[in-house]
């Protein structure tokens, strides 16, 4: 599977992205809103061999894509949708970006055309997706990406020694094609 954007390219996980992955995981500004203090290249190594093993799944639930630049080929994060086990119309959406790529419309470029995947690839339904709450950037790219604010779930997650907030976002394939 492979996903073409004016700036961007997704495409499938191999196992030498593990230390492209490790680079941009290692930086505290990519830390800061997940429960992990650090990265090894284990964990790197693991996250890019779970995404190996979806693309053998079938039928195929689950797609977790390398995000590249387009003009360099660079790795610059990671962006993807799963079908619930139970309803292959429903399927969340999540993204992560190097720090070094942050701000430039990236995250909503991938994560735009990975919605549109879902919807007109996969006949998703309903799109759904969550992030911390004080992660502004996450919440902001999931509005960009038309998705509205469900719910706010308290305390829902427990790291680093604090609760935190989360916010769930969803979005219908008619709301979605209602806006292009
Ligand atoms: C969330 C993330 C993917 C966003 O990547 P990005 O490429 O910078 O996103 P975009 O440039 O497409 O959009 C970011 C938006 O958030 C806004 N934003 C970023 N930081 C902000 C802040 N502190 N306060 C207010 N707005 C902020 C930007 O201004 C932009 O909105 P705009 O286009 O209206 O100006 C990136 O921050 C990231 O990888 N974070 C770590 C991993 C993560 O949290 N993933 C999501 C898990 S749910």
């Amino acid at each position: 599977m492979r996903l073409e954007t004016p700036r961007l390219v997704l495409r499938e996980y191999t196992e030498d992205d593990s230390t492209a992955v490790l680079a941009y995981q290692s930086d505290p500004r990519y830390l800061r809103y997940y429960p992990w203090e650090e990265r090894t290249l284990d964990d790197a190594q693991r996250f890019v061999r779970t995404f190996i093993d979806w693309q053998s799944e079938s039928p195929r639930r689950r797609f977790q894509l390398a995000v590249l630049l387009r003009e360099s080929g660079t790795l610059i994060g990671s962006c993807g949708v799963r079908r619930k086990p139970d309803d292959d119309t429903e399927a969340d959406i999540g993204f992560e970006l190097s720090p070094e790529h942050w701000g430039r419309g990236y995250a909503t470029e991938a994560a735009t055309a990975m919605a549109e995947f879902a919807f007109r690839g996969l006949g998703v339904r309903h799109l759904s997706s969550w992030c911390i709450a004080e992660n502004v950037a996450s919440a902001r790219v999931l509005e960009k990406l038309g998705m509205s604010l469900e719910g706010r779930l308290s305390a829902a997650e427990h790291f680093k020694g604090r609760d935190w907030d989360t916010l769930l976002y969803g979005m219908t394939r008619e709301r979605r094609e209602g806006r292009i």
